[in-house]
């Protein structure tokens, strides 16, 4: 068994491999990570109208989200009481009620039982039906219209939750007047990897850039009158990493023209509201590229020209299911909608060219932790360590330069803590005495 005192080791950039395939660990991130942090659910625009409900999952448990009569929004675990069939087994709709398929239980909007088939005879009205409502989410955070859900009454308020990274969240989510909408329908596919490859590289990854999606930027720029594709090794730039969120590319790249991965129409109409967003975000925050973002543990989003936010979910410890949605600006011309949606397939999704990229890489690792002395040899994850910085250059937290892995340290000191089993009243003291010092820092 692993030694969950020591399999990731932050303060000296170390992780041992077995994190990404150990069974029993795996068992521990269910219970401990995904049981007890803000999981994402759903963007108000799935949920248009009472009645309305998606399909999605907590980790690997499937919940329904339900718009209410009264316009709230709840949620419940997607199991029927009787045997555990999935009550409702549609992706997304309007419904009055959920009839399980099996043997036709039925659940209201809240998931309260309100009949069962035969009451009389099968049951001779002996059944409470009040107490075999589906198991509530009881808890769940509406942030600017995205939904997050969490199963713990010991979990911190969101925003304290999001913490620093609410400036880096805000920056995308916060972005035009009229907010954002996520186009109709969630891209689905499979990824052989463990999910901690994917939520850590949105985090905390620019490094792979230039190397990983060195041929998809070839390849999209080809022909096209652009400038450089990000990123240039000399950008000034910085990556944040705090409460296990990371935010993986904060940079400063003049946009002197068009980057080959932001369709004509798109770049005019963002050139034309750029007053307005840096009314919104104040001028550097809106001029700064922001690429990469992961909220701990597992939804992430990428910004400046790739228009996607995914959640990856967990299959076990060596398969995810990305789920998927291209966000719009809601008051955009259409045809700068329809713009983005292509280009965001283009570029981020299941045949996207930077997409594969990335697969292919988490796929490959996964493949090679098969072997007993790979999956036995320590990961470097020490760059930029020691270098991290408090509330500098306009940014509030702790970042580090935009070729680093603080943000990813940051990502697996909050797993470990909670993988172990520490409560959220030791994180959140450490989470204190850590900005102290490094706010002391000279
Ligand atoms: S499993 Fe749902 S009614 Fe039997
Ligand atoms: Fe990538």
């Amino acid at each position: 068994m692993i030694d969950l005192n020591t399999m990731v080791d932050p303060g000296q950039g170390r992780n041992d491999p077995r994190i990404y395939t150990d069974q029993d660990v795996y068992q521990r991130e269910l219970e401990y990570v995904f049981g007890r942090t803000w999981l994402f659910l759903a963007h108000e625009s799935q949920l248009p109208k009472p009645g309305s409900f998606i399909q999605t999952y907590m980790a690997e448990d499937p919940v329904l989200v339900v718009r209410q009569r009264d316009g709230s929004v709840k949620a419940f675990l997607n199991q029927c009481r009787h045997r555990g069939m999935r009550i409702c087994r549609s992706d997304a709709g309007v419904s009055k009620a959920f009839t399980c398929t099996y043997h036709g239980w039925s659940y209201d909007l809240e998931g309260n039982l309100i009949n069962v088939p035969l009451e009389e005879r099968a049951y001779r009205n002996e059944i409470d039906k009040s107490e075999w409502g589906a198991l509530k989410v009881p808890r769940i955070a509406n942030y600017r219209g995205f939904y997050f859900g969490t199963w713990s009454q010991e979990t911190p308020e969101f925003e304290d939750y999001l913490g620093d990274m609410a400036f880096y969240f805000d920056a995308v989510v916060d972005r035009f007047d009229g907010g954002l909408d996520l186009a109709p329908g969630t891209t689905k596919w499979v990824i052989d990897c463990n999910w901690k490859f994917a939520a850590e590289q949105f985090a905390s990854d620019m490094y792979h850039v230039p190397v990983s999606h060195a041929s998809g930027l070839t390849a999209l720029s080809d022909g096209l009158e652009v400038t450089a594709p990000l990123p240039s090794l000399e950008m000034p730039g910085r990556q944040f990493g705090g409460n296990g969120h990371g935010s993986g590319g904060f940079f400063s790249q003049e946009r002197a023209s068009r980057p080959p991965f932001i369709g004509e129409a798109t770049y005019a109409w963002l050139r034309s509201r750029e007053k307005e967003t840096a009314e919104r975000l104040g001028i550097d925050r809106a001029h700064k590229v922001h690429n990469h973002n992961t909220v701990f543990p597992n939804f992430s989003w990428l910004g400046n020209g790739f228009w996607t936010m995914r959640v990856w979910h967990p299959r076990g410890p060596g398969q995810i299911e990305v789920w998927s949605w291209t966000y719009l600006p809601k008051n955009a011309p259409a045809e700068v909608r329809a713009e983005i949606r292509q280009m965001t397939q283009r570029t981020f999704s299941p045949a996207g060219s930077f997409e594969t990229d990335d697969g292919e890489n988490w796929t490959e690792i996964q493949r090679n932790l098969r072997g007993y002395k790979a999956r036995h040899n320590t990961f470097h994850t020490g760059m930029g360590l020691g270098h991290e910085e408090y509330d500098v250059h306009g940014l509030p937290g702790e970042s580090n330069d935009v070729f680093a892995e603080h943000a990813a340290r940051s990502f697996y000191r909050r797993w470990s803590d909670l993988v172990k089993g520490k409560s959220w009243t030791e994180i959140q003291e450490s989470d204190k005495t850590r900005a102290l010092s490094m706010s002391e820092r000279p």
